[in-house]
């Protein structure tokens, strides 16, 4: 079953200087276990698409269909996990409070500081595991972040920008958690311009006039 499916997805901004059409019409496919990148100049629109796959943001037309349903209100995170691009990580969890939290909120509660502590070492922040956000770099939060999003093993995961602040070994320790939940059976999202993300992925598309196209 295909994981995401959107269709003819069209979003609209009022600007004072009039209506900005930022996606004219969005059709995109997702299905298990591949990685697939969205390139696409600053404000193509990614990050307005990434809210709409995601439930953040409603479309103006079209519609999206989670693991063959329509996407609900509110997605459980072992369904569609995110890693949104301002992080959004709660800032008064620890950083392994916060990888924690999906975890706690689904129904598998076993072995949760197992997972957390398997994901933070693989990032590289095991050592870091007991700070808070605000005691950490933005590079290191983004690791967290993802590990987070990464943690329920969702069968979508959506990550908009993940390696933008990262260093390149840190870009490649975080590839290979993406590469390894892909292997899991999730369908993953990157928004990126980092060639090194583009490499790894099985499709390559690109956000161009309000519209996905292969890259
Ligand atoms: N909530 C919003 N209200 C008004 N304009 C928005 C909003 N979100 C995004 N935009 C505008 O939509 C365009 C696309 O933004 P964005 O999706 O963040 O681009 P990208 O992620 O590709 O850099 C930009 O021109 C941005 O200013
Ligand atoms: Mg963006």
């Amino acid at each position: 079953m295909t994981a995401l499916a959107a269709r003819g997805l069209t979003r609209v901004f009022d600007h004072a200087d009039g209506p900005l059409e930022v996606l004219r019409g969005v059709d995109l496919d997702l299905e298990p276990g591949e990685v697939v990148t969205v390139s696409g100049r600053s404000g193509s629109g990614k990050s307005a698409l990434f809210a709409l796959l995601c439930g953040f943001d409603k479309p103006d037309s079209g519609t999206v269909e989670l693991l063959g349903r329509p996407l609900p209100e509110t997605p459980a995170w072992q369904d569609c996990a995110v890693l949104p691009q301002a992080l959004g990580l709660a800032h008064e969890l620890t950083l392994a409070e916060n990888v924690a939290l999906p975890l706690r909120l689904s129904d598998r509660r076993a072995a949760v500081a197992d997972r957390v502590d398997e994901l933070l070492t693989e990032l590289g922040i095991a050592a870091l595991a007991d700070r808070y956000p605000g005691e950490v770099s933005y590079g290191q939060q983004q690791r967290a972040a993802l590990a987070r999003a990464a943690a329920p093993r969702p069968r979508v995961l959506l990550a908009d920008e993940p390696t933008a602040h990262l260093d390149h070994d840190s870009v490649a320790a975080a590839l290979a958690v993406l590469r390894r939940v892909a292997g899991e059976g999730t369908a993953v999202l990157v928004a990126t311009h980092h060639d090194q993300v583009h490499r790894v992925a099985d499709r390559r598309l690109a956000l161009t006039d309000g519209r996905i196209v292969p890259a």
